[in-house]
């Protein structure tokens, strides 16, 4: 059974028009998924759909088996599904980290002793066990998201779903959310990360590409980043190694010293490998 499963989902948010627009997609135990498109593609209303805040009118989303709609099963699918949002500041609720994260846990009804360990968990998670009695008014933007994860994580979600959550952060915040999102990935969770940044995308098993609320393309970097004039066209632009990789063989330089990849360290490694064979 998939995790999350949108089968023909369709939702409209008043008259003027789908958000989400026939949607079937399915995301399985383990990936991590990158979810790419223009403003108003349609990736926040999928998030919101992923755990219950969004019902489609057609169709349906389903969370490990769980009918989205079913209002008995989304307090379950909420406790499945983690959500982090763009703005850091929105999500802190007290004026100590630690109370911060036990929030979730608390109004799970889960026993204190447990909320203890599960907090001192999720913090060490994201490199936050230092700052447990701080104020998260104090907190740098990224930190203040990695506390927003920690909270999450106390849950012991199966999924954590990231809507741009680096957004609003400087490009070091962004490098801390997304280590701390890559090792989760590693033990376990289910990630699925909204963005537009390339650097996110880059380390995803699988991206999917909105337009107009439908995925339009889907695969791994690899497989998606080489539908430069698509992506073109939809205001996307190929990764940088790509583009200079493109440029590179269009002044002659072979396809195996240039090859066709979205990531740096590859084509790095392919130009010099040639260049010392010359
Ligand atoms: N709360 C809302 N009320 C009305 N329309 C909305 C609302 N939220 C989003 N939309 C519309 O739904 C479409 C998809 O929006 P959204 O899912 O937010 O896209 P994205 O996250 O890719 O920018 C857009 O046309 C947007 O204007
Ligand atoms: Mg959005």
């Amino acid at each position: 059974m998939a995790l999350i499963e949108f089968d023909h989902a369709s939702y409209s948010y008043d008259a003027s028009g789908r958000a989400l627009d026939d949607v079937s997609l399915s995301v399985e135990r383990g990936e991590y998924v990158v979810v790419l498109g223009h403003n108003g593609s349609g990736k926040s209303t999928l998030a919101r759909c992923m755990n219950a805040l969004v019902v489609p009118d057609e169709g349906a989303v389903r969370v490990m088996g769980l009918d989205t709609a079913d209002p008995d099963a989304q307090v379950e699918i909420r406790r499945h599904v983690g959500m982090v949002f763009q703005n850091p500041d929105n999500q802190m609720v007290t004026s100590v980290v630690a109370d911060d994260v036990a929030f979730g846990p608390e109004n799970l009804g889960i026993p204190q002793p447990q909320i203890v360990q599960r907090v001192d968990r999720a913090l060490e998670a994201v490199a936050m066990t230092p700052y447990a009695q701080a104020d998260p008014a104090e907190l740098s933007g990224g930190q203040k998201q990695r506390v927003g994860i920690a909270g999450m994580l106390a849950m012991e979600p199966d999924v954590l779903v990231l809507d741009e959550p680096g957004a609003m952060l400087d490009p070091r915040g962004r490098r801390g959310v997304r280590r701390v999102v890559r090792a989760l990935n590693e033990r376990g969770i289910t990630i699925v990360h909204i963005t537009h940044f390339m650097d996110d995308a880059l380390e995803a098993g699988r991206i999917v590409v909105m337009d107009d609320g439908r995925p339009v393309l889907d695969g791994t970097p690899d497989e998606v980043f080489r539908h430069g004039p698509e992506l073109r066209a939809m205001g996307l632009e190929q990764p940088f190694a790509m583009r200079l990789a493109t440029r590179l063989r269009e002044l002659g330089v072979p396809e195996q010293a240039a090859p066709d990849t979205p990531h740096l360290d590859v084509l790095e490694e392919a130009l010099c490998r040639s260049l010392s064979n010359m």
